[in-house]
């Protein structure tokens, strides 16, 4: 018989993640009367103890905002965990702090809501015998046990519309206007938008391109009287006999690599090459942000009812996961550590190139 649960956002936040919040606690709350605790900052607060007892009224009019009620972090690893003492850092493994917390509180089980790193650990939570079920977030689409993680459509959208309104000023202007999205080791973000948004160039990290083969293609499209032209690049796009480019490094964090800059990087080396004038976008974080679209406020929320419902069931250990149209409870032990990334020779890739887009290959 479960009578409270705990839940926390962890990893970069994404739109959806308070969609999700407002389904769990009011499933647990108003159809199980069960007690929710939500501790704040992802796993910090379970290291930290630092909760914030739920009621339902405290998640009404959070459906449509971005971010998360309960803040996040993509630093805070609870099996190792930053200290600073006397000026020192050390990492430690406060696992059984957690568990104390979590024993503590008389917490039955927890909803950890997060991507590959907070679904990780949740998994390593598992092993130890917490009860846990995962909520997977990302707007990198990237993680392989679900069709479609929630803030993925939220970023694509934000992103078709920037190209929308590039494309307006490229044609004024005749010329080449590139555009830098998310994206580390996949490039969903930059296929999918690229392809609603009529993207002339596509470049993912998947497939690392030849800078001929994309001078080529905007030559091309000029000899056949097109001034302008759209270039959708991933962060973690990179040339065939080159590399990602890093923009910095965060020392304390899990996955410490920042990407950002190839945008201006292939700007650079276009306009040496195709003498047009080229200009960059880096779209950054507004991906992250605001309102999430429709699919993504309905897909949080299927996702959050049915991990309460899972748990109801005494499913333990899983993660919920779209599959098709249906939402399912996948095994966490499968769920993490395999990333999705686009095939190469996938529909997507194929559709997109018969209505002419380049990859770069
Ligand atoms: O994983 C989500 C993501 O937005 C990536 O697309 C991006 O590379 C990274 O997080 C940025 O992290 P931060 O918010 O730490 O800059």
């Amino acid at each position: 018989m479960i009578k409270k649960i705990g839940v926390l956002t962890g990893g970069g936040d994404c739109p959806g993640l308070n969609a999700v919040l407002r389904a769990v606690v009011k499933t647990a709350v108003c159809r199980y009367g069960w007690e929710v605790i939500g501790f704040k900052d992802g796993y910090r607060g379970l290291v930290m103890n630092d909760y914030v007892k739920f009621k339902s009224g405290d998640v009404s009019g959070i459906l449509d905002k971005g971010g998360t009620i309960l803040g996040s972090s993509n630093k805070d690893n609870p099996f190792s965990f930053r200290i600073e003492k006397d000026g020192k850092v050390e990492y430690k493994d406060m696992s059984e702090r957690v568990i104390d917390n979590v024993n503590m509180h008389e917490i039955d089980c927890m909803v950890l809501i997060g991507g590959d790193g907070t679904l990780t650990s949740a998994r390593d939570f598992a092993r130890k015998g917490m009860k846990v079920i995962g909520v997977p977030k990302t707007i990198d689409n990237d993680l392989s046990a679900t069709d479609t993680t929630f803030g993925f459509m939220t970023a694509v959208d934000t992103a078709t519309e920037a190209i929308d309104k590039l494309h307006s000023t490229a044609e004024s202007h005749h010329r080449v206007m590139i555009l830098e999205v998310m994206g580390r080791y996949a490039g969903w973000i930059a296929l999918e938008s690229g392809i609603a948004g009529g993207a002339d160039v596509i470049l993912i990290p998947e497939i690392p391109y030849d800078i001929n083969n994309i001078t080529n293609k905007l030559k091309e499209r000029e000899h056949a009287g097109k001034s302008f032209s759209i270039v959708v690049v991933a962060e973690g796009a990179k040339p065939k006999d080159g590399d990602v480019v890093v923009s910095k490094v965060v020392e304390n964090s899990p996955d410490p690599i920042r990407l950002g800059g190839i945008g201006n990087k292939l700007a650079d080396d276009l306009e040496k090459l195709t003498g047009h004038e080229t200009r960059v976008t880096i779209l950054g974080h507004l991906q992250r942000g605001g309102r999430p679209v429709p699919f993504d406020r309905i897909l949080s929320t299927r996702y959050g009812v049915a991990a309460v419902e899972m748990l109801n069931e005494g499913k333990f250990g899983m993660m919920v996961g779209l599959q098709g149209n249906s939402i399912n409870a996948v095994s966490l032990e499968d769920a993490v550590g395999k990333l999705k990334t686009v095939d190469p020779n996938g529909e997507l890739i194929r559709i997109a190139k018969s209505v002419g887009v380049g990859f770069g290959d």
